[in-house]
């Protein structure tokens, strides 16, 4: 199997899909590995290392799609490198499949069978190969970072010949992959962390972090397959009035919440962020699904009565090099699930597969979207 590795062309995206150490594993196992000029460059890895590892590196990405059976990326390709790859050839990337009829369209008129990452089911099996998880732990540390940098003060208690500085006091909404990581990144730094998460099973989780679970009582959350699937109104207005109090103390915010396949729910209204001390920071990290802050903007920092709300999309990003190498790890993990170095397995009734196959065939064949496009 010939592998193509394509430069990111998304704006500000600086990650790569192959390293060249995992290049180098599928090498040994008798894959080829062909990569675009630069494609590795932002992440830190040069040509050269991929020669290195046995790689070919390829300037014209039109000959090169014509040749190979697996093309990888980390962003959903464009409808021109779409039209470019041969019928019958392999796509894995994250494709957001139900946001992109478009896209999902042409990869099936083209006749490639696209793998979607960001569709990989959150089972025990699938973990060395989920890449949403594996990202957004990188992001729910930098966000911890971002914030500490914005805020006027430092994390841990600081006991000076000039006094004394107390800890700062840091608020997370949602435990989940991004959220527990900011808990252990805020704890490491020495601050005090409060956090809130709709799921009742994540308390054990934040604590063993060595945060603050705030409980909040009474039903009204339906958990799916781990995931927080409806939150009712009255729940979210307990909630609100649980954590309100823990808003007004807090110096940094980090909010992570989201319930799949919706947009995200607004946790922080305007009257709550009134409430706030002056000089706090909020990190909004589900900017990108509509925010839980009511005044977050997309990739933009605002100050709003006297908080500052910093909304940055792709952080994974700003780690390039190691969100490139857990996502090399992902993807040769999920490829070698799939396929051996002389073709696919083809398994359509096995669950990665099932859960992460959107065209094939010139059809759209998840089960998520029903219609055939032929
Ligand atoms: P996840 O699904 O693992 O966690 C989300 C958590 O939110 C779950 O634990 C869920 O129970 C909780 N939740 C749902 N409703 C809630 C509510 N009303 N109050 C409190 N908690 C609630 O998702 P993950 O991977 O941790 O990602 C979290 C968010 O961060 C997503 O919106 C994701 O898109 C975003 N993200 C943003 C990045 C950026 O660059 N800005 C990068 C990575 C992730």
């Amino acid at each position: 199997m010939k592998i193509i590795v394509l430069k990111e062309t998304k704006h500000h995206e600086k990650r790569v899909a192959l390293t060249p150490a995992v290049a180098q594993q599928f090498i040994k196992l008798g894959y080829s590995c062909l990569v675009e000029t630069n494609a590795g460059y932002a992440s830190n890895f040069d040509d050269e290392a991929y020669l290195k590892a046995g790689c070919e590196i390829i300037s014209s990405k039109a000959d090169a799609l014509k040749l190979c059976d697996v093309v990888i990326k980390v962003n959903a390709p464009t409808v021109d490198e779409i039209s470019l790859m041969k019928s019958g050839s392999i796509l894995i990337s994250y494709l957001y499949h139900a946001f992109n009829p478009e896209l999902v369209g042409a990869l099936a008129k083209q006749g490639v069978s696209a793998f979607s990452m960001d569709a990989m089911p959150r089972i025990s099996r699938a973990q060395s190969m989920d890449a949403l998880s594996s990202q957004n732990n990188l992001a729910g540390y930098k966000a911890v970072i971002i914030g500490a940098d914005a805020l006027g003060k430092i994390f841990p208690l600081m006991m000076t010949a000039g006094g004394t500085i107390t800890p700062s006091r840091v608020l997370i909404f949602g435990a989940g992959v991004a959220g527990l990581q900011a808990v252990a990144t805020a704890k490491r730094l020495g601050a005090i962390v409060e956090v809130t998460d709709v799921r009742p099973e994540t308390k054990e989780q934040v604590e063993s972090l060595g945060g603050k679970f705030i409980e909040v009582k009474g039903e009204g959350v339906q958990v799916e397959g781990g995931y927080a699937k409806e939150v009712s109104a009255d729940y979210l207005q307990k909630q609100k009035e649980a954590v309100n109090k823990s808003l007004a103390q807090a110096d940094l915010v980090i909010t992570t919440a989201l319930v799949a396949g919706k947009k995200a729910p607004v946790l922080i209204t305007e009257e709550q962020v009134k409430l706030m001390k002056l000089g706090s920071v909020i990190v909004d990290m589900a900017v990108e699904q509509g925010g839980n802050c009511a005044l977050s903007e997309a990739d933009n920092t605002v100050v709003k009565h006297g908080v500052t709300i910093v909304g940055r999309t792709n952080l994974p990003s700003t780690l390039a090099q190691n969100a490139s190498e857990l996502y090399a790890k992902n993807i040769y993990n999920f490829l070698t699930h799939l396929s051996t170095k002389d073709g696919m397995k083809w398994e359509f009734e096995e669950e990665i597969t099932k859960g992460t196959l959107i065209t094939h065939q010139q059809k759209t064949v998840h089960p998520s979207l029903q219609t055939a496009t032929a």
